[in-house]
């Protein structure tokens, strides 16, 4: 089963509007003669002040090469909710993806899997693809609850959702002990833990629907580590956070995983 990979950069809350424009101009011009169908899919996630801008970088290329991502949407469509962004406010700028369930907004911001189940379903619903995160904390691994866990969320994440729209979804195991701290998850354990989601996927929807899901592995990525990743048989490419925040790196990334 041939997946294409996928190379996303989470910029998290970086950049404003002149350093995201910069930012994505500086990918661009990198990968600008490199053929789009040696690319793997890139994607970026700015903040939401700076879709616009980026989304108009992308579109002035014309080439598709990179695509655009939010980090973050609310499943409502319109209404009293306020500082909240509906999907339809982000597919407006023309964006293809959604990142929902990261471990950031878990933690911090007490997003529940229900909540991100119905973010999920919205999202599909729009027919936006959602890059739904999931992983454990240094205390569950230790536990050794780290399986079944993750196949926790991943089940709450995908109740109700169609097997054939499993099958579009794309998956981001991001281990939480090595998000940010440098220490990137071994990769043939990366590769264990995501297997493991593909077998719940494949309860969930059937092997076939399950063998078409792209998984990204996330935390820590760096250029020295991308080819490793890639080289394992269920990684589908990377969710990057610090090292998609400079071109240079990013597009290093990109390369290691052609
Ligand atoms: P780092 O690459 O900075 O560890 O962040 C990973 C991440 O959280 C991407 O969503």
């Amino acid at each position: 089963m041939s997946r294409r990979p996928i190379i996303a950069g989470n910029w998290k809350m970086h950049n404003n509007r002149e350093e995201s424009k910069k930012l994505v101009c500086g990918i661009k011009e990198a990968i600008k003669d490199i053929d789009k169908d040696a690319l793997p899919e890139v994607v970026v996630a700015p903040v939401f002040t700076s879709l616009g801008v980026v989304a108009d970088e992308i579109a002035t290329c014309g080439c598709g090469k990179i695509k655009l991502s939010a980090q973050n949407c609310y499943y409502e469509a319109k209404g009293a909710f306020t500082g909240e962004i509906s999907i339809d406010m982000i597919k407006d700028f023309d964006a293809k993806f959604i990142i929902i369930g990261h471990s950031e907004r878990r933690q911090i911001f007490s997003e529940t899997d229900e909540m991100i189940n119905k973010k999920a379903k919205a999202i599909i619903e729009a027919g936006l693809t959602p890059i739904i995160c999931c992983g454990e904390t240094l205390e569950q691994r230790e536990l050794g609850v780290t399986d079944s866990h993750i196949a926790s969320q991943i089940v709450k994440a995908l109740d109700g959702v169609a097997p054939t729209d499993v099958a579009n979804v794309v998956i981001a195991y991001e281990p939480i002990w090595a998000i940010g701290t440098g220490k990137t998850c071994d990769s043939a354990e990366a590769n264990r833990v995501i297997k493991g989601i593909r077998a719940t996927l494949a309860q969930i929807a059937g092997k076939e629907n399950a063998d078409k899901v792209r998984i990204l592995y996330g935390g820590s990525v760096k250029p020295e580590t991308i080819k490793e990743q890639m080289a394992q048989s269920d990684i589908d490419g990377a969710l990057v956070g610090g090292a998609s925040l400079k071109a240079d790196s990013f597009v290093e990334i990109i390369k290691g995983a052609m």
